[in-house]
């Protein structure tokens, strides 16, 4: 099995897109485009997100205590995109704010957590990030991206 038929497989499991926050040690609000995210557990509620190794500000999200997730509508594609860009000036190109915690916080979204990190463990090149969700928020009305064979999608 090559690395390629591996993602070709796993890029037919149709999935929602997240875009998770944080702040660094030094402060910058830190974020990143994640569809490796899924429910773990509803007692306790708990939420997992898998991150790259190779993530910029990966102790921001892994060792500061708190991150957020937020899920993105089927009009943010360009929101996914941009957090997808190392080196961007992602929170230049999205208008956000400062929660009650501090942490950065999207205006515009589908649903949003506010997780406190219960556990973290190596998942080959990525971290498994386990997150008890604190709090949360969602729209009723509008609809999710969908990621789907390396493209977005939205349900028709
Ligand atoms: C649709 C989509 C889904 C992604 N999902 C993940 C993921 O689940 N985990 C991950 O580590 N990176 C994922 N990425 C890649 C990161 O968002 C990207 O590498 C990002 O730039 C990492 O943050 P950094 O710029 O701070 O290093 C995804 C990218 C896209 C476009």
């Amino acid at each position: 099995m090559d690395s390629q038929s591996f993602r070709n497989t796993l890029g037919r499991f149709a999935t929602g897109i997240t875009v998770v926050t944080a702040r660094s040690a030094d402060g910058r609000p830190v974020g990143m485009t994640v569809n490796a995210f899924t429910s773990v557990s509803l007692d306790p509620p708990l939420v997992l997100v898998c991150l790259g190794d190779m993530t910029s500000d990966l102790d921001a999200y892994t060792g500061r205590g708190r991150f957020n997730v937020h899920m993105l509508r089927d009009d943010q594609a360009e929101v996914s995109a941009l957090f997808a860009t190392r080196g961007a000036d992602k929170f230049g190109g999205v208008a956000w704010h400062a929660d009650d915690d501090g942490l950065p916080s999207l205006d515009a979204c589908l649903a949003r957590l506010r997780c406190r990190v219960e556990a973290v463990t190596d998942g080959g090149d990525h971290r498994i990030v386990i997150g008890r969700v604190e709090d949360l928020w969602h729209d009723d009305t509008a609809r999710p991206l969908i990621y789907f064979r390396g493209s977005y999608a939205t349900l028709s």
